[in-house]
């Protein structure tokens, strides 16, 4: 009976007097147990207090999900093309020939279609639910996908041009792709690489402040062809290198509006297609590192209520960093050297052989250990820190299939040194399709859910800078006085817990007391 019922748990409703089901919404009332902690001097020495402190929060979850479009800016690109395919073939229910026996399409690698949750016991078993079910969701196979790229190729060939889906499956694609064709993209050779000259034919011409009425239009006609209710945009075009920050630029919304008015050359694309979706209160979501969310365009998000994340897709490497250090550090050892090589030979490893791409990388790929570090202060003095060094290189003959190497050199016990070294080969796009797919099915979400707290009057939405998407992001985008988390089950935790608070349930705290 429990491996059946293993089986069965795909939905379930919560029974409590704190939670209440309409037709149109899920409403929950919820205790945020937290703590508080003060200190007093007593003869020249602290004494600290932690005070235990609960707090009343109100959800409520809009139950009708919608009709999605997805824009991808970078649509034919490898991840663009990857998870295009990846959709079709899963909504179509194809299967496909390798020379290792029938592969049906799923959706292994994203977290909410993938993954489970443990939700209660029964008989004896511990029951886990679908990810998805927590929460009303959208299915991907009903999403509707589209986008703008530099590249006018057709999405068939694009696949084609990518290297990453085997070969029978492409065949059967190909008919369901080679009409999808992406809307011209704002090319500025300042931004990329040189080596991306050859493949941009299909630009948006005009000034800044013209191309960014363009967008508008794109997303508005998208809108009204596809019949969607709603869009989420997501880049995952080319790195770009970042933009100077300055005074007078692009610092707040008036000023970074005024530079647009006036054609400034600082102002990168990415910054442009976040400002046109903000217009049109869409979500943007920025899947490279670059600093699209200059502080003009976080402030014009924040005033206009509109969901922003980023940055920089957490798909490999930085991943099982995350993980990694998170343990070490919690089990009291020392990293004292992280060094990470990588090399890879598609478009991306292409266009990231250039110094100004590659530092936006390095930047991304270096903060992920901070507060990790900052956590412990046995093992780490004030302003101490791992050496940590970042190699990429572009070898085209691997293409897609990347390989990071990671040496971690670590002190422990008595002045003993630990060294562990790693290897990972795997298909970038196939990490990062999934990725794309929970970005923009957990913005969507978010945009349908509301919360006060006690002794407030009014709910509102989560603050529009999405720290919930943290988990799967390298550089978390948090607003200004946020801590950053980077450690992956902290990340996870966060989301899965917000998740359950919004049905009433408590966060998992995995403490099995019926077993002690
Ligand atoms: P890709 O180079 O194959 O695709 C990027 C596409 O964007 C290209 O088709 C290009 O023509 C297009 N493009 C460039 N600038 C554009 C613009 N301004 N407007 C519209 N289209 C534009 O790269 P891939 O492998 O798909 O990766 C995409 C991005 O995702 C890269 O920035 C990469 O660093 C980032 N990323 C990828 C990860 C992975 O595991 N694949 C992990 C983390 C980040």
């Amino acid at each position: 009976l429990s491996s059946f019922v293993k089986m069965l748990v795909e939905n379930f409703r919560v029974e409590s007097e704190n939670v209440k089901y309409t037709e149109d919404e899920i409403s929950s009332s919820y205790q945020y147990q937290t703590t508080e902690l003060v200190h007093d001097v007593k003869d020249g020495k602290y004494e600290w207090v932690v005070r235990p402190k609960s707090v009343t929060y109100e959800f409520k979850t809009e139950r009708k999900v919608p009709k999605l479009g997805v824009m991808l800016v970078g649509w034919g690109g490898n991840n663009g093309s990857t998870l295009t395919g990846g959709i079709i073939a899963n909504r179509e229910g194809i299967s496909w020939v390798t020379k290792d026996g029938v592969q049906r399409a799923n959706y292994f690698g994203s977290l909410t279609q993938a993954s489970t949750c443990h939700i209660g016991a029964y008989s004896g078993e511990e029951i886990y639910v679908p990810f998805k079910s927590i929460l009303p969701m959208v299915d991907p196979n009903d999403i509707v996908i589209g986008g703008w790229d530099i590249s006018s190729m057709n999405l068939a060939d694009a696949m084609d041009r990518a290297r990453v889906l085997d070969i029978d499956l492409q065949k059967q694609l190909r008919p369901h792709m080679q009409d999808m064709l992406p809307m011209a993209g704002i090319y500025d050779p300042d931004f990329i690489a040189a080596n991306q000259g050859a493949r941009a034919d299909n630009c948006i011409k005009g000034t800044k402040a013209e191309q960014l009425e363009q967008l508008r239009k794109d997303i508005r006609n998208f809108k009204a062809q596809t019949e969607v209710e709603k869009v989420v945009v997501l880049w995952t075009a080319n790195t770009e290198r970042y933009s100077d920050v300055i005074v007078g630029l692009n610092d707040t919304k008036e000023n970074l509006f005024k530079s647009l008015e006036k054609n400034e050359s600082e102002i990168s694309p990415s910054t442009i297609y976040a400002l046109a979706c903000i217009h049109e209160k869409v979500p943007f979501i920025n899947g490279s590192p670059q600093n699209t969310f200059v502080p003009g365009v976080i402030d014009f998000a924040v005033e206009e209520n509109v969901l922003i994340g980023g940055d920089d897709f957490k798909s490999g490497q930085t991943k099982m960093k995350s993980v990694l250090v998170d343990f070490l550090v919690g089990a009291g050892i020392k990293p004292t050297s992280i060094v990470s090589y990588n090399h890879l030979g598609n478009n991306d490893g292409m266009n990231l052989s250039a110094p100004q791409t590659f530092r936006s990388k390095e930047i991304s790929k270096s903060n992920v250990v901070d507060d990790m570090v900052s956590s412990n202060s046995i093992l780490y003095g004030p302003g101490e820190h791992p050496d940590h060094v970042i190699v990429i290189k572009y070898v085209p003959y691997v293409a897609d299939s990347k390989r990071a190497m990671d040496e971690y050199t670590s002190e422990i016990f008595m002045g003993g040194r630990n060294t562990i070294v790693m290897h990972n080969t795997c298909e970038d796009s196939l990490l990062a399709a999934p990725l794309i797919l929970d970005l923009v099915l957990l913005a969507e979400l978010f945009t349908r859910i509301t919360l006060k707290e006690d002794g407030q009057d009014k709910f509102r939405s989560f603050h529009p800078v999405a720290t919930l998407l943290s988990y799967l992001t390298k550089a978390p985008l948090v607003p200004a006085g946020t801590p950053v988390v980077n450690a992956l089950a902290k990340q996870r935790a966060m989301l899965e817990n917000v998740m359950r608070a919004c049905i009433g349930l408590n966060p998992e705290n995995n403490m099995m007391l019926e077993y002690k």
